[in-house]
């Protein structure tokens, strides 16, 4: 293979702490550069970290050339809860960041560019079931305005400039590793560390609510796997809609139960409730499968024990 550094922008964030490990697997630790706003805290690691405003073209311009980048992960975003709190502001970061990004990689000729998206770019007049590929999206918040804004730019960069862009339509990502800032989708990892820790949650969306959902593993894999097919097979250049498992609150509540039977949870929905209402409940992937293979191995009852096996794990050591 040849040599790729990879920077990676939003590195500190939940996908990135986790896609960072993998990328320096496959591409060689003295090969990866992590970037993020915030300063690394209690955070081990011999990757190479650069503080970054993604708002700040010129620095990211510098480190750039500073490192001989060939691809940027530009994972840095506001999500969607966050955003409804502060919207100029979420759509000044997920704009200018990723017209940096895209502005960049034209400029230095970057090799490839990882941009993802979410189901967030779809709204209430989108097919709420098996969600297609193409279809109505119509996003309400503001993190889907700029993530579909940012597809149409990304297609813009490979059309026009030849620039191989490259993105994901994530669901909600579960975790155990990095807790995630700011979006709906929280609730689903918030439920495993209550139950891991004081046996009750109260969840901020209704127990029907069901949304598409994917274990990290899952997400991560499907990450290198869209990077690494040949340009030739990926058609899609705005971004694929990916899927695994879709579940409700009380669904997830019941598949823990199978392991804490005395877990409970209790309902208050917030603000949440409406931009969880507008997105799709499940999603169809056949066109990723059909390009570059995408297939999940995580089901609901296999991310469940894996999940509380790993929190267990991470509680018992936090309270050493
Ligand atoms: N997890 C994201 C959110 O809830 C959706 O992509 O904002």
């Amino acid at each position: 293979m040849p040599t790729e550094t990879i920077l990676i922008t939003g590195a500190l964030g939940q996908i990135g702490t986790e896609l960072s490990t993998h990328l320096a697997d496959v591409y060689g630790k003295q090969n990866i550069i992590l970037t993020d706003l915030r300063q690394p805290e209690n955070f081990e690691t011999d990757l190479t970290f650069e503080s970054l405003n993604v708002m700040d073209a010129k620095k990211l311009g510098i480190l750039v050339d500073k490192y001989k980048v060939t691809q940027i992960y530009h994972l840095a975003a506001v999500l969607s809860a966050s955003g409804e709190q502060d919207p100029l502001f979420a759509w000044q970061i997920n704009m200018e960041g990723v017209l940096n990004v895209l502005g960049v990689g034209k400029e230095k000729n970057l090799n490839k560019i990882y941009y993802p998206s979410t189901i967030a770019v779809f709204g209430l007049d989108t097919p709420k079931t098996n969600t297609p590929q193409n279809t109505i999206m119509n996003p309400n918040t503001v993190y889907g305005i700029s993530k579909l804004a940012g597809e149409r730019w990304a297609e813009y960069y490979f059309k026009k400039y030849n620039l191989d862009v490259r993105s994901l339509r994530y669901p909600g990502i579960i975790s155990y590793k990095t807790p995630p800032g700011g979006g709906t989708t929280d609730y689903a990892i918030d439920i495993f560390y209550h139950a891991a820790e004081e046996k009750k949650y109260e969840c901020f969306l209704t127990e029907n609510t069901q949304l598409p959902m994917m274990y990290m593993p899952d997400a991560i894999r499907a990450t290198l796997e869209l990077m690494e097919s040949p340009a030739e097979n990926i058609k899609v250049r705005s971004a694929y809609n990916l899927s695994a498992i879709s579940f409700s609150p009380k669904e997830v509540t019941k598949a823990i139960q199978t392991h804490i039977p005395n877990f409970k949870v209790s309902y208050k929905p917030d603000f949440r409730q409406a931009i969880a209402d507008s997105w799709p409940m499940s999603i169809d992937s056949s066109v990723a499968t059909r390009d570059w293979g995408w297939n999940f191995e995580y089901t609901l009852e296999k991310m469940t024990e894996d999940m509380l096996v790993n929190l267990k794990n991470k509680v018992d050591f936090d309270n050493i």
